[in-house]
Protein backbone atom coordinates (compact mmCIF):
# COMPACT_ATOMS: atom_id res chain seq x y z
CA UNK A 1 0.00 0.00 0.00
CA UNK A 2 1.19 3.42 -0.59
CA UNK A 3 1.25 6.29 1.55
CA UNK A 4 -1.56 8.40 1.22
CA UNK A 5 -2.35 11.97 2.21
CA UNK A 6 -5.68 12.80 3.82
CA UNK A 7 -7.47 15.90 2.70
CA UNK A 8 -8.60 18.17 4.54
CA UNK A 9 -11.67 19.09 2.78
CA UNK A 10 -12.91 15.61 1.83
CA UNK A 11 -15.80 15.47 0.02
CA UNK A 12 -16.59 11.48 -0.12
CA UNK A 13 -17.17 12.16 4.20
CA UNK A 14 -15.43 8.95 4.62
CA UNK A 15 -13.26 8.70 8.25
CA UNK A 16 -9.20 9.16 7.42
CA UNK A 17 -8.69 5.30 8.09
CA UNK A 18 -11.54 4.46 5.66
CA UNK A 19 -10.26 7.39 3.13
CA UNK A 20 -6.54 5.91 3.42
CA UNK A 21 -7.24 2.60 2.57
CA UNK A 22 -9.41 3.35 -0.39
CA UNK A 23 -6.57 6.02 -2.10
CA UNK A 24 -3.87 3.25 -1.64
CA UNK A 25 -5.13 0.60 -4.19
CA UNK A 26 -3.58 0.54 -7.33
CA UNK A 27 -6.06 0.08 -9.70
CA UNK A 28 -4.17 -1.42 -12.53
CA UNK A 29 -3.75 -4.24 -10.55
CA UNK A 30 -6.70 -7.24 -10.22
CA UNK A 31 -9.01 -6.11 -7.69
CA UNK A 32 -8.39 -8.26 -3.79
CA UNK A 33 -10.11 -11.77 -3.62
CA UNK A 34 -11.18 -10.51 0.38
CA UNK A 35 -14.25 -9.01 1.53
CA UNK A 36 -14.71 -6.14 2.39
CA UNK A 37 -11.14 -5.01 1.17
CA UNK A 38 -12.58 -5.88 -2.74
CA UNK A 39 -15.21 -3.08 -2.14
CA UNK A 40 -12.88 -0.57 -1.03
CA UNK A 41 -11.01 -1.34 -4.25
CA UNK A 42 -13.77 -0.70 -6.15
CA UNK A 43 -15.10 2.44 -4.68
CA UNK A 44 -11.68 3.87 -5.74
CA UNK A 45 -12.36 2.20 -9.16
CA UNK A 46 -16.03 3.98 -9.39
CA UNK A 47 -14.89 7.27 -8.26
CA UNK A 48 -12.65 7.77 -11.22
CA UNK A 49 -16.26 7.69 -13.15
CA UNK A 50 -17.72 9.56 -10.93
CA UNK A 51 -14.95 12.13 -11.22
CA UNK A 52 -15.21 12.11 -15.08
CA UNK A 53 -19.35 12.95 -14.60
CA UNK A 54 -18.99 15.61 -12.08
CA UNK A 55 -16.50 17.39 -14.91
CA UNK A 56 -18.93 17.12 -17.18
CA UNK A 57 -21.41 18.48 -15.32
CA UNK A 58 -19.09 21.20 -13.88
CA UNK A 59 -20.76 20.00 -10.02
CA UNK A 60 -20.77 16.92 -8.29
CA UNK A 61 -23.19 14.31 -9.69
CA UNK A 62 -26.23 13.76 -7.10
CA UNK A 63 -27.63 10.80 -5.68
CA UNK A 64 -31.30 9.59 -4.25
CA UNK A 65 -31.78 6.72 -1.97
CA UNK A 66 -34.88 5.73 -1.36
CA UNK A 67 -36.40 3.05 0.61
CA UNK A 68 -39.59 1.50 1.13
CA UNK A 69 -41.07 -1.06 3.66
CA UNK A 70 -39.06 -2.06 7.77
CA UNK A 71 -36.02 -0.83 9.60
CA UNK A 72 -34.06 -3.57 7.94
CA UNK A 73 -34.51 -1.42 4.27
CA UNK A 74 -33.87 1.94 6.04
CA UNK A 75 -30.73 0.47 7.21
CA UNK A 76 -30.14 -0.68 3.95
CA UNK A 77 -30.57 2.10 2.19
CA UNK A 78 -27.72 4.40 4.71
CA UNK A 79 -25.36 1.38 3.47
CA UNK A 80 -26.15 2.38 0.07
CA UNK A 81 -26.07 5.90 0.77
CA UNK A 82 -22.76 5.77 2.44
CA UNK A 83 -20.97 4.16 -0.52
CA UNK A 84 -22.80 6.24 -2.94
CA UNK A 85 -21.09 9.57 -1.14
CA UNK A 86 -17.85 7.11 -0.65
CA UNK A 87 -17.63 6.96 -4.30
CA UNK A 88 -18.04 10.72 -4.70
CA UNK A 89 -22.03 11.66 -5.13
CA UNK A 90 -23.31 14.66 -3.53
CA UNK A 91 -26.91 13.24 -1.44
CA UNK A 92 -30.20 14.36 -2.56
CA UNK A 93 -33.35 14.41 -0.87
CA UNK A 94 -35.46 14.23 -4.74
CA UNK A 95 -35.58 12.17 -7.77
CA UNK A 96 -33.87 14.85 -9.59
CA UNK A 97 -30.67 13.55 -9.40
CA UNK A 98 -27.90 11.88 -11.53
CA UNK A 99 -28.34 8.86 -9.42
CA UNK A 100 -31.63 7.15 -8.27
CA UNK A 101 -31.84 4.00 -6.26
CA UNK A 102 -34.84 2.26 -4.65
CA UNK A 103 -34.33 0.08 -2.38
CA UNK A 104 -37.95 -1.98 -2.99
CA UNK A 105 -39.86 -4.09 0.24
CA UNK A 106 -42.38 -6.82 -1.23
CA UNK A 107 -44.58 -7.56 1.86
CA UNK A 108 -48.07 -6.52 0.77
CA UNK A 109 -48.63 -6.05 -2.56
CA UNK A 110 -49.33 -2.09 -2.36
CA UNK A 111 -45.65 -1.80 -1.52
CA UNK A 112 -44.64 -3.38 -5.33
CA UNK A 113 -47.02 -1.01 -6.95
CA UNK A 114 -45.85 1.99 -5.19
CA UNK A 115 -42.26 0.72 -6.54
CA UNK A 116 -43.47 0.55 -10.38
CA UNK A 117 -45.22 3.71 -9.76
CA UNK A 118 -41.51 5.70 -8.66
CA UNK A 119 -39.30 3.60 -11.49
CA UNK A 120 -42.23 4.85 -13.60
CA UNK A 121 -41.54 8.40 -12.55
CA UNK A 122 -37.84 8.04 -12.52
CA UNK A 123 -37.96 6.81 -16.36
CA UNK A 124 -39.50 10.22 -17.20
CA UNK A 125 -36.46 12.33 -15.47
CA UNK A 126 -34.18 10.22 -17.38
CA UNK A 127 -35.55 11.50 -20.45
CA UNK A 128 -35.21 14.89 -19.56
CA UNK A 129 -31.43 13.99 -17.80
CA UNK A 130 -29.39 11.32 -20.13
CA UNK A 131 -26.32 11.58 -17.42
CA UNK A 132 -29.41 9.79 -14.68
CA UNK A 133 -28.97 6.34 -13.69
CA UNK A 134 -31.51 4.00 -12.03
CA UNK A 135 -30.79 1.29 -9.73
CA UNK A 136 -33.13 -1.09 -7.88
CA UNK A 137 -33.01 -3.51 -5.21
CA UNK A 138 -34.20 -4.71 -2.11
CA UNK A 139 -36.37 -8.05 -1.22
CA UNK A 140 -38.52 -7.38 -4.72
CA UNK A 141 -35.81 -7.91 -6.54
CA UNK A 142 -35.86 -11.57 -5.24
CA UNK A 143 -38.57 -12.47 -6.98
CA UNK A 144 -38.41 -13.66 -10.98
CA UNK A 145 -41.57 -12.28 -11.25
CA UNK A 146 -40.37 -8.61 -10.89
CA UNK A 147 -37.37 -8.82 -12.54
CA UNK A 148 -39.16 -10.17 -15.72
CA UNK A 149 -41.86 -7.16 -15.51
CA UNK A 150 -38.48 -4.55 -14.74
CA UNK A 151 -37.02 -6.14 -17.82
CA UNK A 152 -40.10 -5.93 -19.94
CA UNK A 153 -41.59 -2.98 -19.21
CA UNK A 154 -39.20 -0.50 -17.01
CA UNK A 155 -35.92 -0.52 -19.40
CA UNK A 156 -34.69 2.65 -18.14
CA UNK A 157 -33.06 0.59 -15.25
CA UNK A 158 -29.54 0.53 -15.31
CA UNK A 159 -28.88 -1.71 -12.30
CA UNK A 160 -31.05 -4.23 -10.20
CA UNK A 161 -29.50 -6.17 -7.28
CA UNK A 162 -31.33 -8.26 -4.13
CA UNK A 163 -30.98 -8.59 -0.54
CA UNK A 164 -27.81 -10.74 -0.72
CA UNK A 165 -25.17 -9.11 -2.31
CA UNK A 166 -26.08 -5.81 -1.19
CA UNK A 167 -22.37 -5.73 0.28
CA UNK A 168 -21.29 -5.79 -3.37
CA UNK A 169 -22.97 -2.20 -4.46
CA UNK A 170 -19.87 -0.28 -5.15
CA UNK A 171 -18.59 -3.23 -7.62
CA UNK A 172 -22.31 -3.41 -8.96
CA UNK A 173 -21.67 0.27 -9.86
CA UNK A 174 -18.74 -0.48 -11.49
CA UNK A 175 -19.91 -3.00 -13.76
CA UNK A 176 -23.14 -0.45 -14.35
CA UNK A 177 -20.66 2.12 -15.54
CA UNK A 178 -18.57 -0.37 -17.89
CA UNK A 179 -21.66 -1.90 -19.22
CA UNK A 180 -24.53 -0.06 -22.02
CA UNK A 181 -26.78 -2.95 -20.43
CA UNK A 182 -29.27 -3.55 -17.91
CA UNK A 183 -26.59 -4.98 -15.49
CA UNK A 184 -28.82 -7.75 -12.91
CA UNK A 185 -27.09 -9.59 -10.39
CA UNK A 186 -29.47 -11.82 -7.93
CA UNK A 187 -28.62 -14.21 -5.44
CA UNK A 188 -30.70 -17.07 -4.34
CA UNK A 189 -29.11 -17.65 -0.92
CA UNK A 190 -27.19 -15.47 1.42
CA UNK A 191 -23.36 -15.76 2.21
CA UNK A 192 -21.01 -14.54 4.68
CA UNK A 193 -22.09 -11.19 6.53
CA UNK A 194 -19.48 -8.81 5.48
CA UNK A 195 -18.93 -6.08 7.65
CA UNK A 196 -17.11 -2.54 7.82
CA UNK A 197 -18.17 -0.27 4.77
CA UNK A 198 -18.85 2.91 4.57
CA UNK A 199 -22.82 3.84 6.35
CA UNK A 200 -24.32 7.24 6.58
CA UNK A 201 -26.81 7.74 9.13
CA UNK A 202 -30.02 9.44 8.17
CA UNK A 203 -30.02 10.65 12.15
CA UNK A 204 -26.64 11.85 13.53
CA UNK A 205 -27.80 10.53 16.82
CA UNK A 206 -29.22 7.42 16.22
CA UNK A 207 -29.11 3.97 14.46
CA UNK A 208 -30.01 0.76 13.77
CA UNK A 209 -27.52 -2.18 13.97
CA UNK A 210 -28.27 -5.24 12.35
CA UNK A 211 -28.09 -8.53 14.53
CA UNK A 212 -29.42 -11.33 12.66
CA UNK A 213 -30.24 -11.22 8.73
CA UNK A 214 -32.95 -13.57 7.30
CA UNK A 215 -36.03 -15.58 8.83
CA UNK A 216 -36.74 -18.97 9.71
CA UNK A 217 -40.36 -19.14 10.85
CA UNK A 218 -41.83 -19.26 7.41
CA UNK A 219 -45.22 -18.01 8.61
CA UNK A 220 -47.45 -19.32 5.88
CA UNK A 221 -48.24 -15.69 4.32
CA UNK A 222 -45.19 -14.19 4.94
CA UNK A 223 -42.49 -13.88 1.94
CA UNK A 224 -39.47 -12.80 3.76
CA UNK A 225 -38.10 -16.26 4.72
CA UNK A 226 -38.38 -16.31 0.49
CA UNK A 227 -36.65 -12.99 -0.16
CA UNK A 228 -34.00 -12.73 2.85
CA UNK A 229 -32.77 -16.22 3.49
CA UNK A 230 -32.20 -18.29 6.39
CA UNK A 231 -31.77 -16.55 9.07
CA UNK A 232 -27.85 -15.96 10.21
CA UNK A 233 -26.87 -14.02 13.66
CA UNK A 234 -24.03 -11.57 13.48
CA UNK A 235 -21.09 -12.52 15.80
CA UNK A 236 -21.47 -10.84 19.49
CA UNK A 237 -18.15 -9.08 19.51
CA UNK A 238 -19.10 -7.52 15.87
CA UNK A 239 -22.22 -6.31 17.09
CA UNK A 240 -20.70 -4.06 20.30
CA UNK A 241 -17.72 -3.01 18.35
CA UNK A 242 -19.98 -1.55 16.03
CA UNK A 243 -22.42 0.12 18.76
CA UNK A 244 -19.18 1.06 20.11
CA UNK A 245 -17.81 2.88 17.67
CA UNK A 246 -21.53 4.67 16.93
CA UNK A 247 -21.61 5.69 20.42
CA UNK A 248 -17.98 7.17 19.87
CA UNK A 249 -19.70 9.07 16.80
CA UNK A 250 -22.26 10.61 18.91
CA UNK A 251 -24.79 8.13 18.79
CA UNK A 252 -27.56 7.93 21.93
CA UNK A 253 -29.94 5.28 20.86
CA UNK A 254 -29.26 1.71 19.17
CA UNK A 255 -32.08 -0.25 17.87
CA UNK A 256 -30.81 -4.15 17.18
CA UNK A 257 -32.70 -5.18 14.02
CA UNK A 258 -33.82 -8.94 13.01
CA UNK A 259 -36.85 -10.50 11.58
CA UNK A 260 -36.90 -12.40 15.00
CA UNK A 261 -34.54 -11.06 17.13
CA UNK A 262 -35.22 -13.77 20.11
CA UNK A 263 -33.64 -16.48 18.09
CA UNK A 264 -30.31 -14.34 18.07
CA UNK A 265 -27.33 -17.11 18.71
CA UNK A 266 -28.89 -19.95 16.85
CA UNK A 267 -26.28 -21.02 14.12
CA UNK A 268 -23.16 -19.09 15.99
CA UNK A 269 -20.14 -21.49 17.01
CA UNK A 270 -20.79 -22.72 20.58
CA UNK A 271 -18.01 -20.32 22.21
CA UNK A 272 -19.27 -17.01 20.59
CA UNK A 273 -23.19 -18.10 21.44
CA UNK A 274 -25.19 -15.55 23.76
CA UNK A 275 -28.79 -15.14 23.78
CA UNK A 276 -30.67 -12.08 22.91
CA UNK A 277 -31.05 -11.34 26.42
CA UNK A 278 -27.49 -11.52 27.21
CA UNK A 279 -26.89 -9.33 23.81
CA UNK A 280 -29.01 -6.49 25.07
CA UNK A 281 -27.88 -5.89 27.97
CA UNK A 282 -24.21 -6.23 26.88
CA UNK A 283 -25.51 -3.26 24.02
CA UNK A 284 -27.14 -1.56 26.75
CA UNK A 285 -23.79 -1.49 29.31
CA UNK A 286 -21.61 0.70 25.96
CA UNK A 287 -21.07 3.69 27.27
CA UNK A 288 -22.54 6.59 25.57
CA UNK A 289 -25.59 4.70 24.55
CA UNK A 290 -28.90 6.41 26.30
CA UNK A 291 -31.04 3.99 24.88
CA UNK A 292 -31.17 0.67 22.97
CA UNK A 293 -34.72 -0.42 21.44
CA UNK A 294 -35.13 -3.98 19.30
CA UNK A 295 -37.63 -5.09 16.22
CA UNK A 296 -38.60 -7.61 16.15
CA UNK A 297 -39.80 -10.14 18.50
CA UNK A 298 -41.29 -13.04 17.70
CA UNK A 299 -43.66 -13.98 20.47
CA UNK A 300 -43.51 -17.88 20.34
CA UNK A 301 -39.59 -17.21 22.39
CA UNK A 302 -39.94 -14.10 23.88
CA UNK A 303 -38.07 -15.30 27.03
CA UNK A 304 -38.37 -14.52 30.52
CA UNK A 305 -34.90 -13.57 30.81
CA UNK A 306 -35.18 -10.93 28.36
CA UNK A 307 -38.21 -9.62 30.50
CA UNK A 308 -35.67 -9.43 33.20
CA UNK A 309 -33.21 -8.08 31.90
CA UNK A 310 -35.69 -5.21 30.47
CA UNK A 311 -36.81 -4.53 34.02
CA UNK A 312 -33.71 -4.71 35.59
CA UNK A 313 -31.64 -2.07 32.56
CA UNK A 314 -32.90 1.30 32.56
CA UNK A 315 -31.73 2.11 29.51
CA UNK A 316 -33.91 -0.58 27.07
CA UNK A 317 -36.87 1.18 26.04
CA UNK A 318 -40.17 0.47 27.52
CA UNK A 319 -41.51 -0.45 24.08
CA UNK A 320 -41.91 -4.35 23.44
CA UNK A 321 -43.37 -5.06 19.79
CA UNK A 322 -44.93 -7.87 19.83
CA UNK A 323 -47.07 -9.24 16.43
CA UNK A 324 -49.82 -11.03 17.22
CA UNK A 325 -50.89 -11.46 13.92
CA UNK A 326 -54.57 -12.79 14.45
CA UNK A 327 -56.25 -13.68 17.97
CA UNK A 328 -57.78 -16.81 17.25
CA UNK A 329 -55.99 -20.00 17.97
CA UNK A 330 -56.93 -21.81 14.56
CA UNK A 331 -55.96 -19.63 12.28
CA UNK A 332 -52.91 -18.78 14.30
CA UNK A 333 -51.88 -22.60 13.66
CA UNK A 334 -52.92 -21.82 9.88
CA UNK A 335 -50.34 -18.90 9.79
CA UNK A 336 -48.04 -21.33 11.26
CA UNK A 337 -47.29 -19.07 14.12
CA UNK A 338 -46.29 -21.91 16.66
CA UNK A 339 -48.36 -19.90 19.58
CA UNK A 340 -52.12 -20.19 20.66
CA UNK A 341 -54.50 -16.90 21.95
CA UNK A 342 -53.69 -18.18 25.42
CA UNK A 343 -50.26 -17.83 24.82
CA UNK A 344 -50.34 -15.02 23.68
CA UNK A 345 -52.24 -13.24 26.06
CA UNK A 346 -49.94 -14.75 29.07
CA UNK A 347 -47.24 -13.17 27.68
CA UNK A 348 -48.79 -10.57 26.77
CA UNK A 349 -50.40 -9.89 30.57
CA UNK A 350 -46.90 -11.34 32.20
CA UNK A 351 -45.57 -8.36 30.53
CA UNK A 352 -47.84 -6.03 31.71
CA UNK A 353 -47.42 -7.38 35.16
CA UNK A 354 -43.68 -7.38 35.10
CA UNK A 355 -43.33 -4.20 33.22
CA UNK A 356 -46.10 -1.79 33.82
CA UNK A 357 -45.18 1.71 31.97
CA UNK A 358 -44.20 -0.53 28.71
CA UNK A 359 -46.03 0.30 25.37
CA UNK A 360 -47.04 -2.81 24.20
CA UNK A 361 -47.65 -2.22 19.82
CA UNK A 362 -48.68 -4.94 17.60
CA UNK A 363 -49.35 -6.34 13.82
CA UNK A 364 -52.26 -7.57 13.27
CA UNK A 365 -53.33 -9.15 9.86
CA UNK A 366 -56.98 -9.17 8.61
CA UNK A 367 -58.74 -11.38 6.04
CA UNK A 368 -56.19 -14.01 6.45
CA UNK A 369 -57.75 -17.55 4.03
CA UNK A 370 -60.62 -19.14 6.13
CA UNK A 371 -61.35 -16.46 8.71
CA UNK A 372 -64.27 -15.83 9.60
CA UNK A 373 -66.61 -13.50 11.97
CA UNK A 374 -65.64 -15.59 14.86
CA UNK A 375 -62.14 -15.42 14.49
CA UNK A 376 -61.76 -11.66 14.29
CA UNK A 377 -64.19 -12.03 17.53
CA UNK A 378 -61.08 -13.73 18.75
CA UNK A 379 -58.76 -11.08 17.92
CA UNK A 380 -61.03 -8.20 19.24
CA UNK A 381 -60.67 -10.20 22.24
CA UNK A 382 -57.13 -10.20 22.85
CA UNK A 383 -57.01 -6.41 21.39
CA UNK A 384 -59.24 -6.02 24.74
CA UNK A 385 -57.50 -7.77 26.94
CA UNK A 386 -54.57 -6.32 26.09
CA UNK A 387 -54.92 -2.73 25.27
CA UNK A 388 -52.56 -2.00 22.86
CA UNK A 389 -50.66 0.71 22.99
CA UNK A 390 -50.77 1.30 19.51
CA UNK A 391 -51.13 -1.56 16.38
CA UNK A 392 -50.50 -1.87 13.09
CA UNK A 393 -53.79 -3.76 11.10
CA UNK A 394 -53.13 -5.05 7.73
CA UNK A 395 -55.15 -6.57 4.78
CA UNK A 396 -53.71 -10.18 4.06
CA UNK A 397 -51.91 -9.80 0.82
CA UNK A 398 -51.84 -12.82 -1.32
CA UNK A 399 -47.88 -13.27 -1.74
CA UNK A 400 -47.23 -15.56 -4.75
CA UNK A 401 -44.52 -18.60 -3.75
CA UNK A 402 -46.41 -18.67 0.20
CA UNK A 403 -48.19 -21.26 1.28
CA UNK A 404 -51.47 -19.54 2.17
CA UNK A 405 -51.61 -18.13 -1.76
CA UNK A 406 -52.44 -21.72 -2.70
CA UNK A 407 -55.10 -22.09 0.21
CA UNK A 408 -58.62 -22.52 -0.67
CA UNK A 409 -60.76 -20.39 1.03
CA UNK A 410 -59.42 -16.58 0.62
CA UNK A 411 -61.81 -14.13 1.68
CA UNK A 412 -63.60 -12.27 -0.21
CA UNK A 413 -62.70 -7.94 -0.26
CA UNK A 414 -65.97 -6.55 1.04
CA UNK A 415 -66.32 -8.87 3.84
CA UNK A 416 -62.54 -8.48 4.55
CA UNK A 417 -62.60 -4.26 4.66
CA UNK A 418 -66.11 -4.88 7.16
CA UNK A 419 -63.71 -6.94 9.86
CA UNK A 420 -60.67 -4.36 9.14
CA UNK A 421 -62.75 -1.50 10.31
CA UNK A 422 -64.03 -3.89 13.51
CA UNK A 423 -60.41 -4.58 14.28
CA UNK A 424 -59.15 -0.73 13.46
CA UNK A 425 -61.92 1.30 15.51
CA UNK A 426 -60.96 -1.47 18.72
CA UNK A 427 -57.58 -0.70 17.86
CA UNK A 428 -57.85 3.34 18.24
CA UNK A 429 -60.09 3.14 21.20
CA UNK A 430 -57.53 1.09 23.41
CA UNK A 431 -54.42 3.19 22.17
CA UNK A 432 -56.32 6.20 23.18
CA UNK A 433 -57.22 5.25 26.41
CA UNK A 434 -53.74 3.95 27.26
CA UNK A 435 -51.84 7.22 25.46
CA UNK A 436 -53.62 9.23 29.07
CA UNK A 437 -51.93 7.05 31.16
CA UNK A 438 -49.09 9.33 30.85
CA UNK A 439 -50.66 12.54 31.58
CA UNK A 440 -48.78 15.07 33.68
CA UNK A 441 -46.03 13.17 34.18
CA UNK A 442 -42.38 13.82 33.79
CA UNK A 443 -40.97 11.72 30.67
CA UNK A 444 -37.33 11.20 29.63
CA UNK A 445 -37.02 12.60 25.91
CA UNK A 446 -35.07 12.07 22.82
CA UNK A 447 -35.12 15.42 20.90
CA UNK A 448 -35.39 14.29 17.53
CA UNK A 449 -36.24 17.00 15.08
CA UNK A 450 -38.35 20.34 14.17
CA UNK A 451 -41.97 19.76 14.74
CA UNK A 452 -43.48 19.32 10.97
CA UNK A 453 -46.37 21.67 11.25
CA UNK A 454 -44.74 24.30 13.94
CA UNK A 455 -40.92 25.00 13.57
CA UNK A 456 -40.84 26.46 17.00
CA UNK A 457 -41.60 22.87 18.86
CA UNK A 458 -39.62 20.07 18.89
CA UNK A 459 -40.68 16.94 18.66
CA UNK A 460 -39.38 14.00 20.85
CA UNK A 461 -39.74 10.62 21.81
CA UNK A 462 -40.46 8.73 24.88
CA UNK A 463 -38.96 5.55 25.78
CA UNK A 464 -42.26 3.99 25.28
CA UNK A 465 -42.25 5.40 21.64
CA UNK A 466 -44.94 7.90 21.79
CA UNK A 467 -44.16 11.28 20.46
CA UNK A 468 -44.13 14.51 22.56
CA UNK A 469 -44.35 17.92 20.95
CA UNK A 470 -42.77 20.53 23.40
CA UNK A 471 -41.06 24.32 22.59
CA UNK A 472 -37.22 24.36 22.33
CA UNK A 473 -34.74 25.43 20.11
CA UNK A 474 -33.04 23.02 17.33
CA UNK A 475 -29.83 22.95 18.78
CA UNK A 476 -31.57 20.35 21.45
CA UNK A 477 -31.50 17.64 18.35
CA UNK A 478 -30.11 14.76 19.47
CA UNK A 479 -29.87 15.18 23.15
CA UNK A 480 -32.33 13.71 25.82
CA UNK A 481 -34.57 16.00 27.80
CA UNK A 482 -37.20 16.03 30.89
CA UNK A 483 -40.75 17.19 29.38
CA UNK A 484 -43.92 17.28 31.07
CA UNK A 485 -46.52 15.63 29.49
CA UNK A 486 -49.14 18.79 29.39
CA UNK A 487 -51.83 17.67 27.30
CA UNK A 488 -52.63 14.19 25.74
CA UNK A 489 -53.74 14.66 22.12
CA UNK A 490 -54.87 10.92 21.61
CA UNK A 491 -51.87 9.34 20.10
CA UNK A 492 -48.98 12.21 21.00
CA UNK A 493 -48.57 14.87 23.85
CA UNK A 494 -48.07 18.71 23.92
CA UNK A 495 -45.62 19.19 27.02
CA UNK A 496 -42.62 21.56 28.20
CA UNK A 497 -39.16 20.73 29.24
CA UNK A 498 -38.51 21.04 32.93
CA UNK A 499 -35.13 20.52 33.08
N1 LIG B 1 -50.28 -9.69 4.10
C1 LIG B 1 -50.54 -8.75 5.02
N2 LIG B 1 -49.67 -8.41 5.98
C2 LIG B 1 -48.49 -9.06 6.02
N3 LIG B 1 -47.45 -8.95 6.86
C3 LIG B 1 -46.49 -9.82 6.46
N4 LIG B 1 -46.91 -10.50 5.38
C4 LIG B 1 -48.16 -10.05 5.09
C5 LIG B 1 -49.11 -10.37 4.11
N5 LIG B 1 -48.89 -11.30 3.19
C6 LIG B 1 -47.42 -8.05 8.00
C7 LIG B 1 -47.28 -8.82 9.31
C8 LIG B 1 -45.89 -8.48 9.74
C9 LIG B 1 -45.72 -7.10 9.18
C10 LIG B 1 -44.30 -6.65 9.05
O1 LIG B 1 -46.31 -7.19 7.91
O2 LIG B 1 -48.23 -8.30 10.21
O3 LIG B 1 -45.75 -8.50 11.14
FE1 LIG C 1 -42.40 -13.21 8.12
FE2 LIG C 1 -43.05 -14.74 10.23
FE3 LIG C 1 -40.44 -14.37 9.58
FE4 LIG C 1 -41.86 -12.32 10.59
S1 LIG C 1 -41.39 -14.26 11.66
S2 LIG C 1 -40.48 -12.25 8.82
S3 LIG C 1 -43.90 -12.68 9.74
S4 LIG C 1 -42.01 -15.43 8.36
Amino acid sequence: MKSVSIKNNNIYATDPETEGLIESFDLNMAPPMEEPMRQFYYIAKVRKYVDELANKLGRRPRACSVAFGCQMNARDSEKILGILKAVGYEEWESEDAEFVIYNTCTVRDNADQRVYGRIGYAGGLKKANPNMKIAVCGCMMQENTAIEKIKKSYRQVDLIFGTHNLYKFAELLATMFESDRMVIDIWKEGTDIVEDLPVSRKYAFKSGVNITFGCNNFCTYCIVPYVRGRERSRNPREILREVEKLAADGVKEVMLLGQNVNSYGTGLPDDERISFAELIREVAHVEGIKRVRFMTPHPKDLSDELIQVIKEEPVIARHIHLPLQSGSSEILRRMNRKYTKEAYLDLALKIRRELPDCAITTDIIVGFPGETAGDVDDTLDVISKVAFDNAFTFIYSKRSGTPAANMEDQVPEDVVKEQFNRVLSLVQETARTRSTLWQDMDAEVLVEGVNEQDDSLMTGRMSNNMLVHFPASSDMIGSFVKVHLDECKGFYYMGHIVE
